[in-house]
C-alpha cells in the first residue's frame, strides 16, 4: 500500500472565507458569497489585463468620466465585469463606481433583497495600463440602511468608513493578489493561475510601525501645504540614526504604492494640490477601503487632521487629502501639518 506523502497545505480563498464565517454568527453566508464573486470577477479582469497588449483593450475608450478623466477601455471592461459578477450573487442590491455618476441599483427580482451595497474603483492606476505597470481594483462593502426588498438609494452609500463590513483590493502585478479584511485582520491571497485559485500567501498582514519609504508625486511640490513640504524636508535630512534620508518610491497607482508600503513600511501622501484643492483621491472607493486595511494591519490613515474612517461622506465622488501607512510616519505628517498651521 503506498502512503500519501505530500502535504497539500494550500488554503484557497473560498476555504478561508468559509472557515472565517464562524467569526460572524449573524451572517448566513451572504457576505461569503459576495467575496467569492469578487474573486471570480478579479480572475476575469486579470485574464484580460495579462494579454492587454494583444487584444483591443488598451488605450482610451473615447469618453470622459464623471471625474473628468479620459476613460480607458480597461476601466470600462473592469467596471462591467464587476457589476455583472455582483449582480449575479443576489447579495448586493446596488453599486457605486468611480466610473458611474450615479449608483447602479439592482431593482429587479432577487438582487432587490440584497443585504449589502458595494463601492468600487474598478481599475485603479489607469494611467499605467498602456505602459504595463501594475494596476488594481479597490472595493468596500456596507450593510444597506434602506429596507430590504425596496430599491437602494444614496443613503445606503453615504456611510462613514467605520461602517464598512469588508474592504479590500486586487493588485494585478508581477503576480495577482487579493488583499482584504472583514474587520478581523488583513489577509493576502495570491492567484495560482495553474489551478485558477486565490491561495492564502500573506496571512495576518501587519504593517511596520515605522518605515523608510515615502510616496508622493513631488511634481506638485509648489502647491503642497507647508506642512507637507516640511515633512518632505524631514524625509531628506541625512541622519543615519533615524535611517534618513528615506527612500522615495511613487508608482502612480494607489494600490501598488499602498501594497508595497503595507508590507515594507512607509507612508503614502496625496495632499491637496492646485489641480485638486480637496486632494485627488476619492473617499468612498479609494480612501475608506485602503484606510480600513491600513488600520486593521496596525497602520493609520488620515486627511491630515481627521481619521479617514470617521469622515462623514457628503457625495459619492467626494475627494479628500490622504495620508496612509505606518502609524508613526502618518503621525509625523500630521505633526508637520499641525505645526505649519
Ligand atoms: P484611477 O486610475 O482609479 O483614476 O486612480 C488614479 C489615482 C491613484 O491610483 C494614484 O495614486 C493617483 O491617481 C496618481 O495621481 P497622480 O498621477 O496625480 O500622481
Ligand atoms: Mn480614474
Ligand atoms: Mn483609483
Ligand atoms: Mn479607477
Amino acid at each position: 500500500m503506498t502512503r500519501a506523502t505530500g502535504t497539500y497545505n494550500i488554503t484557497t480563498l473560498n476555504e478561508f472565507i468559509i472557515e472565517r464565517q464562524a467569526d460572524f454568527p449573524y451572517a448566513k453566508g451572504e457576505l461569503s458569497r459576495l467575496l467569492h464573486h469578487v474573486g471570480v470577477a478579479a480572475k476575469v479582469v486579470n485574464k484580460k489585463i495579462n494579454k492587454a497588449g494583444l487584444v483591443d483593450i488598451l488605450g482610451r475608450a473615447g469618453d470622459v468620466n464623471v471625474q473628468g478623466e479620459d476613460v480607458q477601455k480597461l476601466d470600462l471592461f473592469a467596471n462591467e465585469h464587476f457589476i455583472a459578477a455582483l449582480r449575479s450573487t443576489g447579495e448586493c442590491c446596488a453599486i457605486a463606481s468611480e466610473e458611474d455618476q450615479e449608483i447602479t441599483v439592482f431593482d429587479d427580482g432577487l438582487p432587490l433583497d440584497g443585504k449589502y451595497v458595494f463601492c468600487m474603483d474598478p481599475l485603479d492606476g489607469s494611467s499605467n495600463i498602456d505602459v504595463n505597470v501594475s494596476v488594481g481594483t479597490i472595493f468596500s462593502i456596507y450593510r444597506r440602511r434602506t429596507e430590504r426588498g425596496t430599491p437602494a438609494d444614496l443613503s445606503d452609500f453615504l456611510q462613514p468608513g467605520t461602517e464598512q463590513v469588508a474592504a479590500g483590493y486586487v493588485i494585478y502585478g508581477s503576480s495577482t493578489m487579493l488583499v482584504y479584511t472583514t474587520g478581523k485582520g488583513v489577509n493576502g491571497f495570491t492567484l495560482d493561475p495553474t489551478i485558477g485559485e486565490f491561495c492564502l500567501s500573506h496571512p495576518d498582514i501587519r504593517t511596520p510601525e515605522h518605515g523608510t519609504i515615502y510616496s508622493i508625486n513631488e511634481g506638485n511640490y509648489a502647491h503642497f501645504p507647508a506642512g507637507v513640504k516640511q515633512f518632505i524636508k524631514h524625509c531628506q535630512v541625512v541622519d543615519p540614526d533615524t535611517h534618513r534620508p528615506y527612500t522615495s518610491r511613487y508608482i502612480g497607482s494607489l494600490v501598488s504604492d499602498v501594497h508595497r508600503n503595507l508590507l515594507k513600511g512607509g507612508v503614502f501622501l496625496y495632499p491637496s494640490t492646485q489641480k485638486a484643492p480637496q486632494g485627488k483621491l476619492r473617499l468612498l472607493y479609494e480612501c475608506n477601503p485602503i484606510a480600513m486595511i491600513a488600520e486593521q494591519a496596525g497602520g493609520k490613515a488620515s486627511d491630515g487632521a481627521r481619521r479617514i474612517l470617521e469622515i462623514p461622506p457628503e457625495d459619492l465622488h467626494q475627494r479628500v487629502p490622504f495620508y496612509v501607512g505606518s502609524r508613526q510616519m502618518v503621525e509625523t505628517v500630521e505633526r508637520c501639518l499641525a505645526e505649519a498651521r
